[in-house]
Order: structure tokens, then C-alpha cells, then sequence
């Protein structure tokens, strides 16, 4: 056992501590249908939907997963009602602001990424706040991906390494996979082992383009407010049941 396991929490006794994914990232998608099989306006579900990822922090961080990435607004998000878009920003801004002191206390280090300045100025202000005040803490690394999308993370990354050869500080021929990740928003976060999508849609939908590349793809039918800890629970014991080859013949017997 290493010194790290010790600290678990609760740890399943069914999964491997040796085979956890280092970094989780979730679409979190099913909260307007969850609201309407019951009746309720939409944003219900993403209320309901707030709780789930909050119960998915915890476990991921109880279990030693270093990095937690969701999916809470895409690029194309702004085409919703007005009334719904709306809802959603002072949610993120109201969240913020409730959960930012146990998220210190936790030693979580949260951080956005997206196009943010396309955001409400205050809920600016908040992200702001709210990484500056955590951005020391050596706990989980969560990523809160606001007005993103993946070609947009892409291009931007492009335009940063074209200003770079423009101004004669790089050649061409040194542009590499290593480099071009300097560049993406997940700079500095370990590869992405697990995606995980609820409510049964089959798609990726612009999230994490250049790091799906090898990751495991989860998918399960739950809607993301029924999302709870047996759930991802379930995913990693399928997680840790596959065989990552990642285009060889053999698992590496070290993960990367
Ligand atoms: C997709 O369900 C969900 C969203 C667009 C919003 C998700 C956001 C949260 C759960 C809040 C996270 C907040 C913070 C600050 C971390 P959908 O509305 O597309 O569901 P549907 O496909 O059933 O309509």
C-alpha cells in the first residue's frame, strides 16, 4: 500500500488503486429531460444536476483522481432560451460563491477554461476570485470548461504558436505534440484517461477534441441528475476492466 492510499476515503474495495484513471472528465447531459419526465421546468435539472457533480468531486477526490474536468457551457450553449442562459450564469456565479470556502478547505484548486471573457462580468469577477483563492492548493485539480469548445481550444492554440513563428521565436519544424499541448487550456493536467457521458448520447459534442485522442469512452443511459456515487463506481470498475492498448499490441505495463 502506498503512503497515498492511506489517505483514501471510503475507497471501493472492488477497484484497483494501481489502475485509477488520473484524470476524469465528464459531459454532464440529461438535466432538461430528468426536469420533464417530472414535470418540472428545466432549470430544475440543472439545480438536481449541481449536486450530482458535486457528489462526483468528492469521490473523485476521495479516491486519489487527480483531475476532475465537466463540461457546464459550451460555444453553442448561447443558442438556449435567453431566460435559460441566463439561469445557468447566475447558478455558476451563486455556486461559486456557496461552495468556494469548502472548496479551500478541501484543497481542491478550481479553475475554468473556455473563451471566459465572453462571460457576465461578474461572474468573471467570481472565477476570478475563486482560483486565485484556491490556485495553491496541491488537492484535486477541477476544471470547470464555461463557453468552451474543443475546434475553438484548438484554434486558439494554433493562433498562439502562429504568433510565436511570427515573430521568429519558433520554427515550424519545431511544433510537436508536446508543444502544441503547452498551448490547450489542459496544460499541465495528466492525459485524459476517462470520459464519461450520461443520458445514452453517443457523441463527443466539441469536448476535449485533441485530448480524447486515447482516452476511455463511458457512456451510460442515466440522466446526469441521477448521476450518483454508485453510478461512477460502476464506470470505473468498467474503466479499470478494459485493456488500453493505446495502438500497440500490448497495455504498457507503466501507465504514461
Ligand atoms: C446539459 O443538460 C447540462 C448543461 C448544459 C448544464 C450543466 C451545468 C451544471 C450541472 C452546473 C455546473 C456548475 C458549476 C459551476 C460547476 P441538458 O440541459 O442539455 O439536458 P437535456 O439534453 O436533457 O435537455
Amino acid at each position: 500500500m502506498t503512503a497515498k492510499s492511506i489517505l483514501l476515503k471510503d475507497f471501493p474495495a472492488d477497484l484497483r488503486i494501481d489502475r485509477m484513471p488520473k484524470h476524469v472528465a465528464v459531459i454532464m447531459d440529461g438535466n432538461g429531460r430528468w426536469a420533464k419526465q417530472r414535470g418540472l421546468p428545466r432549470i430544475m435539472g440543472h439545480r438536481k444536476g449541481v449536486d450530482a457533480l458535486k457528489t462526483l468531486l468528492r469521490c473523485c477526490r476521495d479516491w486519489g483522481i487527480e483531475a476532475l474536468t465537466a463540461y457546464a457551457f459550451s460555444t453553442e450553449n448561447w443558442g438556449r432560451p435567453l431566460e435559460e442562459v441566463d439561469f445557468l450564469m447566475t447558478l455558476f456565479e451563486r455556486i461559486l460563491r456557496q461552495e468556494l470556502e469548502e472548496m479551500i478547505e478541501e484543497n481542491v484548486q478550481i479553475q475554468f477554461m473556455g473563451n471566459l471573457a465572453a462571460l457576465p462580468e461578474s461572474l468573471r469577477l467570481e472565477i476570478d476570485r475563486a482560483m486565485g483563492k484556491t490556485q495553491s492548493n496541491q488537492g484535486i485539480k477541477f476544471t470547470v470548461a464555461t463557453n468552451y469548445g474543443g475546434r475553438q481550444e484548438i484554434l486558439q492554440a494554433c493562433r498562439a504558436i502562429a504568433l510565436q513563428v511570427q515573430k521568429g521565436n519558433l520554427q515550424p519544424d519545431e511544433i510537436d505534440e508536446s508543444l502544441f499541448e503547452q498551448h490547450l487550456y489542459t496544460a499541465g493536467t495528466p492525459e485524459l484517461d476517462l470520459l464519461i457521458r450520461s443520458s445514452g448520447e453517443m457523441r463527443v459534442s466539441n469536448f476535449l477534441l485533441w485530448q480524447v485522442a486515447y482516452s476511455e469512452i463511458y457512456i451510460t443511459d442515466t440522466l446526469w441528475p441521477d448521476f450518483h456515487r454508485d453510478e461512477f463506481h460502476r464506470a470505473l470498475v468498467n474503466y479499470q476492466q478494459r485493456d488500453r492498448r493505446f495502438g500497440k499490441l500490448e497495455s504498457p505495463s507503466t501507465k504514461r
